[in-house]
């Protein structure tokens, strides 16, 4: 059965910041049809087209509204969900005094299913339909999340979290059991349904070397899982890290004689990253995660996107829940261009809606399953109320009345103030989520 979803429809085909003409990097209908069969998208054209073309299908009318694909957070916690917002403290204190008490918690399955809800849930409310998430150390913490997306049929990137020092003895493993556990999580989830595992080793400090070559092993294993970590967030960190390895010559080179920079590895942060640690990664294939909110609500450091970008490393914007101040893609786009501002780089608009869609897509090395509506992809979208805001609504009205209303417009005014408000509908996998749960 057919079903064909009506508004204004706006996707990417292409990095906006390779093309100077629009037609190259994106398309939109302004009364658009997105016909979708069993949650993929079967086709997409103007509403007269595709109403005449399907005469027997049923449709979901949301004239007015916007409809994009769902934003793809590329780094968050879903265990910090309760701390989100607690006072005072940067990185290395705040992971003490704050996050290992919580992630304990999920040694309890009834409290990791419950969280998992509430984090999911908190997902779609904010349009995210997709995002790779650190679990804690237990096993029920990664079976919970896995559970409950599956019972959404959600597509979703987790995995065990591997820590064997400098951290409580509660969430420590040993480097047997970060092999064994975490073998037996990708068995059980990797690729079953919509599940991806990440290979999860937190970041270098709480990590021996032979806990490091224990992800770099799973992964040789199993080469079409992501490895996920941390990397040069905080001065602090990056001093501590020296430190404990006085072989390495940077940062990266800890993870690179671990086996784990990789064209599957996912970094959050690389605030701190000299020209040669750039160019590593580049040839590598990694990406690296860039979450404003975190940095700013840490005092982590002003992530430099121009330079970034001028040594071709692919970034994806994310949210880092629970240092991230919001599970707001929008909101998170916000605070990246004003960071970028400070930077003297005037974020184009095209390039930060691209970065949680087709760019993180494309990152993730899922660009034929989500991320834009190319035919056959899976139909997880979102539909985008751009003026639930009454001061959204007098912003357009003023834009309309100087000419100055367009796509890109209407795209940065949801960037700048945009959230959950704006958030009107989230499909996943072409099923229609109830909002009010
Ligand atoms: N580095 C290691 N663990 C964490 C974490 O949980 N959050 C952030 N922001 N940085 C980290
Ligand atoms: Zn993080």
């Amino acid at each position: 059965m057919k079903k064909i979803i009506r508004g204004q429809i706006f996707y990417f085909i292409n990095d906006p910041t390779l093309y100077t003409n629009p037609d190259d990097f994106m398309r939109y209908y302004e009364d658009g049809g997105l016909v979708i069969s069993d949650g993929y998208i079967v086709d997409i054209g103007t509403y007269e087209e595709m109403q005449s073309k399907y005469i027997q299908a049923s449709y979901d009318d949301y004239s007015g509204m916007l409809i994009m694909p769902g934003f793809i957070d590329t780094h968050i916690h879903y265990p910090q969900t309760p701390i989100i917002g607690s006072y005072g403290k940067q990185l290395l204190d705040w992971l003490n005094e704050y996050t290992y008490p919580v992630e304990e918690m999920f040694s309890s399955p009834k409290y990791a299913k419950g969280a998992s809800k509430d984090f999911i849930k908190e997902l779609f409310k904010n349009g995210t339909t997709s995002c790779a998430a650190f679990s804690t150390e237990h096993k029920t913490s990664v079976n919970a999340l896995f559970k409950v997306a599956s019972d959404f049929n959600m597509r979703i990137i987790t995995g065990k979290v591997l820590m064997n020092r400098n951290a409580p003895a509660a969430l420590e493993d040993t480097v047997k059991e970060a092999y064994a556990e975490s073998k037996e999580l990708i068995e059980t989830w990797h690729k079953k349904g919509r599940n991806l595992y990440a290979i999860t080793p937190r970041f270098a400090i709480t990590c021996s070397m032979s806990e490091l070559k224990v992800a770099g092993l799973l992964h040789k294993e199993y080469p079409d899982t992501y490895i996920q970590t941390h990397l040069a967030e905080n001065k602090d960190e990056i001093k501590q890290t020296m430190d404990l390895f006085p072989d390495c010559t940077d940062y990266l080179n800890v993870y690179e004689k671990a086996g784990i920079v990789t064209d599957s590895s996912i970094f959050a942060h690389g605030i701190y990253l000299s020209d040669s640690e750039l160019d590593r990664i580049k040839c590598a294939g990694s990406f690296i995660s860039h979450c404003p909110t975190s940095n700013l609500f840490l005092g982590s450091g002003l992530f430099n996107m121009q330079r970034v970008n001028n040594k071709r490393v692919t970034t994806t914007i994310a949210t880092d829940v629970g240092a991230g101040t919001s599970f707001s893609m929008l909101q998170t786009l916000n605070e990246a261009y004003k960071i970028q501002q400070l930077n003297r780089y005037v974020m184009n608009t095209f390039e930060s809606f691209y970065k949680i869609t087709l760019g993180a897509a494309r990152a993730l090395k899922l660009e034929n399953k989500i991320g834009s509506f190319s035919l056959g992809n899976e139909a997880d979208f979102i539909v985008i109320d751009y003026v639930a805001q009454y001061i959204q609504k007098i912003r357009m009205e003023y834009l309309k009345s100087c000419d100055k209303w367009d796509v890109e417009n209407m795209l940065f005014g949801l960037q700048i103030m945009g959230d959950s408000r704006n958030i009107k509908a989230t499909y996943v996998m072409g099923r229609k989520i109830d909002l009010t749960d």
